[in-house]
């Protein structure tokens, strides 16, 4: 939001001024790509100029009407996945490619031609699994795996390429003639933007002039689609046919509208489709501002007009169509073919890399403000929490920390001793996060501004000078993190002599990295800015954030010397984002809806592989009354990234300030996320060596039960919890649906169950989150909770067992120091199964490779579902010591629990139940 109108925010204007950004009918190469594809110009691949390469495939592709030429390239990766790149054969300069968001060198996969001829060329894997169709005329490929025919690719002829063109100055009448790919003769060139285009006072000048690539996918027998974040909408994507497509364009937007698909502050563009018996994907790897239109046809049967007695109807497959358009770059895309959702993971982290592994803190509650005004109130803040026996981990530093916004300086006033601050939360085992923009104020007194301007580290205007644009500290000039030099100079300003005031507890906070530019063309950066390669900002406009998160995690790893773990909170991103920290939702607002909202929004960001990720608790705008704040506390303490946020102006709610009732309540919920760290532990460990996402929908769980495709008012925390937030006012009861027709649930409080594959209604009062424990599972919690977790290392472990149907259950524990690399290099980690099978409860160990002595015990074990009184149960070490242990066992909820146990978590033993 706009520092202008700081000071005079009020709940009334809140409102976004949809006047100030643009939708589908106000971009031109939207509208072009619209008009152009209606008049029918096909594409024909020529195939007898293939070349079968070890790495690629490579033929031409040429248009009937312009007879310009493209060329494609097919690749087979590794994991199932096919790439197809396209662009010009000969392009009058090199068009941008995105790199630094593929991990590593993909491994190709050989493809060989099995059959072909000039009409038709089939590639296929060695194993025959996938294959790729081309059909010559008109363009089209098929892509047909264990034979069955997943996707098509331009089969609706939308594939369009605009070609660079001499600017029209510099033509001549020759080339003049043969220089458009445009048919322009009757259209008013100004309304087809190809060389300019306005928007309100802006004029964007194209010095490239038209560059946008558009293609379409047909996914057959598909009607659930998910994925492209981020826009304030439903998990499942809706059809655009009526309305706008969903905008990929990171955007600054104060307090966003929801059920909407203007693009907000990041942008992931990769889309999943699901349907009974398989999950595919689509990324489509492009960083200029990209529209996704998607028309999903119903399953239908015709009845023919031919009646015959077998043949007079016809069944026709539901079918969803994904056309992507993009403003500029290449067509690059990747075909991820499943077949399971758990394969896609893998297959789109084996591209863009898994969620780093967080520090434990982060996982703990992170109290923010803007701002928290001083030294002083930062110290009554943190006695706050501890006066209300309120667990939290991490104090947060708005803007106004610093010297006149500022980074990497502080306000002398407010904060004469950053770190005296820092050691008293030190003392308490917190940390802090303070902020860091990628603006820059221009000021000739500020060595961050003048060490940047010296060595041209900043974005340029496309006439050579620095860009200057507005944010929070009024003319600011913004780093070129693209520039690979510009990170490795911002990485070495988290050192900890350059940070003045910084020490080992303080971590990064990237914000408005979108860039937001106050005053700008939607809040943003002028189109024509130039970065390093010469680049415009319109080619990687969506990827620019990402690059400065990337420079924030290196920069905190170096400052460390390699060894600790980073914590990077970043506003915008990309593609590939989890490999740097986590991401947020931005300036949600104090209303029940958006609440709500944030279920869907955090599903999408999690199946896109950002998995550390969350909601400002409260609503960042206005003022949540108390019932308000203390569901929305309930429901983000069962979400990965879990923060209270408030913008200036609101009133203060730290979780003590609503009368004794509400702060025991939310109270409760902060402790229930302490308690359950083991767990949410173990599922990141999970996200980062496999690619699980924390937080999923029921669909990735119950991916054969079509009920569970559309939901996203419950959710499950890995695969063990549903969590179904309450997310009305006055809730009394609530609807939850438990998949799974041979599943049973507990309710892990009351020790209650049901059995699955129906909708319950649960009563609620307004201390009741509604978590259900999945028959089957282990969950590794702690007893007791401590000030933060620093506090909780050695505390003892409780084990939830939630028996299945069959009486077994399995779950894992995995734990290290929590903050160091030496998990990776020194192997130093503990990675536990916990199985429970013919009553027997076994710790053993899932992986041999690591070893991290522990000191803490199992104390306690709650084993649910055991339908039999046992008469003796007795644990058994490794040695062949057996030792009996008391125990209870309730009749009525048919549970067992063990107490005062002193079971090491590091050593096998086993827990038998006669
Ligand atoms: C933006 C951020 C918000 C932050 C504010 C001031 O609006 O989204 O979280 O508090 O800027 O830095």
């Amino acid at each position: 939001m706009e520092a202008a109108g700081k000071e005079e925010i009020s709940v009334e204007d809140e409102a976004v001024d949809k006047d100030s950004f643009r939708d589908c009918s106000k971009i031109a190469f939207y509208r072009r790509q619209k008009q152009q594809l209606s008049k029918n110009s096909t594409y024909r691949a020529l195939l007898d100029s293939v070349t079968i390469g070890r790495e690629s495939t490579t033929f031409q592709i040429i248009n009937e009407a312009t007879k310009h030429p493209l060329l494609a390239e097919v690749y087979g990766i590794e994991r199932n996945i096919i790439r197809l790149k396209i662009n010009e054969e000969t392009p009058l300069k090199p068009r941008y490619e995105v790199s630094d968001v593929l991990v590593g060198k993909l491994s190709t996969v050989r493809l060989i031609s099995c059959s072909g001829d000039t009409e038709s060329l089939i590639l296929s894997d060695g194993k025959g699994d996938l294959k790729c169709h081309i059909t010559a005329n008109p363009f089209k490929i098929d892509l047909v795996s264990e034979k069955e025919v997943i996707m098509s690719i331009n089969s609706l002829g939308q594939l369009y390429f605009e070609h660079l063109q001499i600017p029209e100055k510099q033509r001549t009448t020759k080339e003049n003639e043969k220089s458009t790919s445009i048919d322009t003769s009757q259209e008013d060139q100004e309304d087809l933007g190809l060389w300019e285009e306005k928007f309100g006072n802006f004029l964007d000048v194209k010095a490239n002039g038209p560059a946008s690539i558009g293609l379409d996918f047909s996914l057959h027998g598909f009607e659930h689609v998910y994925g492209i974040p981020q826009h304030a909408e439903s998990h499942q994507l809706k059809n655009t046919r009526d309305g706008d497509a969903y905008r990929l364009y990171n955007l600054d937007v104060y307090g966003y509208q929801i059920h909407d698909k203007m693009g907000i502050y990041g942008s992931v563009p990769y889309l999943l489709a699901h349907k009974l018996d398989r999950t595919i994907g689509i990324f489509w790897l492009n960083a200029s501002e990209t529209l996704v239109e998607i028309n999903t046809e119903p399953a239908a049967e015709y009845t023919l007009t031919q009646v015959g007695p077998a043949a007079a109807k016809q069944k026709v497959r539901s079918r969803t169509d994904v056309h992507w358009i993009s403003e500029s770059g290449i067509i690059d895309v990747f075909l991820l073919t499943g077949p399971t959702p758990s394969d896609i993971f893998k297959q789109y982290s084996c591209l863009t890399g898994t969620q780093v592994m967080p520090p434990l803190f982060s996982l703990g509650y992170h109290q923010c403000r803007w701002n928290y005004e001083d030294e002083q109130d930062v110290r009554a803040v943190d006695a706050g929490f501890d006066d209300h026996d309120i667990p939290y981990d991490v104090m947060w530093l708005d803007i106004e920390h610093t010297e006149g916004k500022r980074y990497f300086t502080w306000d002398k006033k407010r904060f004469p001793n950053p770190k005296r601050m820092q050691e008293l939360l030190r003392s308490k085992k917190r940390k802090l996060v303070v902020i860091s923009d990628p603006h820059i104020k221009v000021d000739p007194d500020y060595s961050v501004y003048t060490k940047a301007k010296e060595q041209g580290f900043f974005v340029r205007t496309c006439e050579g000078g620095d860009f200057e644009g507005v944010c929070w500290p009024g003319l600011s000039s913004y780093l070129d993190f693209t520039n690979p030099k510009v990170r490795e100079w911002y990485s070495g300003l988290f050192a900890f002599p350059a940070y003045q005031g910084s020490t080992d507890i303080l971590f990064i906070w990237n914000d408005m990295n979108e860039p937001s530019v106050f005053r700008g063309p939607e809040q943003t950066m002028q189109k024509n800015a130039i970065h390093h390669g010469n680049w415009e900002h319109r080619e990687l406009h969506n990827i620019y954030g990402y690059y400065q998160q990337m420079a924030t995690a290196e920069g905190l790893i170096q400052r460390s010397k390699g060894k600790e773990r980073p914590f990077v909170l970043s506003r915008s991103f990309f593609a590939g984002s989890q490999k740097y920290g986590a991401v947020w939702t931005g300036d949600n607002t104090a209303e029940w809806s958006y609440l709500k909202i944030s279920i869907p929004m955090l599903l999408t960001l999690s199946i896109t592989g950002i998995s550390f990720c969350g909601a400002d608790v409260g609503g960042f705008i206005g003022n949540p009354e108390a019932e308000l704040l203390v569901r929305w506390y309930q429901a983000g303490a069962y979400q990965p990234f879990f923060r209270g946020h408030a913008s200036m102006n609101t009133k203060r709610r730290e979780p003590w300030l609503f009368g004794k009732e509400y702060t025991q309540l939310i109270r409760e919920a902060i402790r229930e996320r302490y308690t359950l760290l083991p767990y949410l532990y173990s599922l990141f460990y999970q996200a980062h060596v496999a690619s699980e996402p924390v937080m999923r929908p029921l669909w990735i769980e119950f991916p054969n039960e079509v009920e569970t495709f559309g939901i996203e008012d419950e959710y499950m925390l890995g695969s063990a919890l549903l969590v179904h937030p309450v997310t009305e006012p006055k809730a009394t009861m609530v609807d939850v649906f438990l998949p799974g027709s041979n599943e049973i649930w507990y309710d892990p409080k009351t020790s209650a169950c049901w059995e699955g594959g129906c909708t319950m209604k649960i009563p609620v009062a307004l201390d009741t989150v509604p978590v259900f424990q999945r028959g089957g599972s282990v969950v590794p919690i702690k007893t007791t909770v401590g000030k933060s977790t620093g506090w909780m290392a050695d505390a003892p472990y409780r084990l939830r067992v939630a028996l299945s149907t069959k009486g077994s259950a399995v779950g894992e524990l995995y734990l290290d120091d929590g903050h160091s690399f030496r998990y990776l290099h020194q192997r130093q980690f503990l990675h536990r199964k916990l199985s429970f099978c013919s009553s027997v409860l076994t710790n053993s160990c899932a992986d041999k490779s690591g070893h991290f002595p522990s000191k803490c015990v199992v104390e306690q074990i709650l084993v649910l579902g055991l339908r039999k009184e046992p008469s003796s149960v007795a644990t058994h070490s490794s040695d062949g010591k057996a030792q009996p242990v008391a125990f209870v066992y309730c009749a009525g909820t048919s549970t067992l629990s063990l107490e005062k146990l002193s079971l090491n978590v590091d050593t096998d033993w086993e827990v038998r139940i006669q």
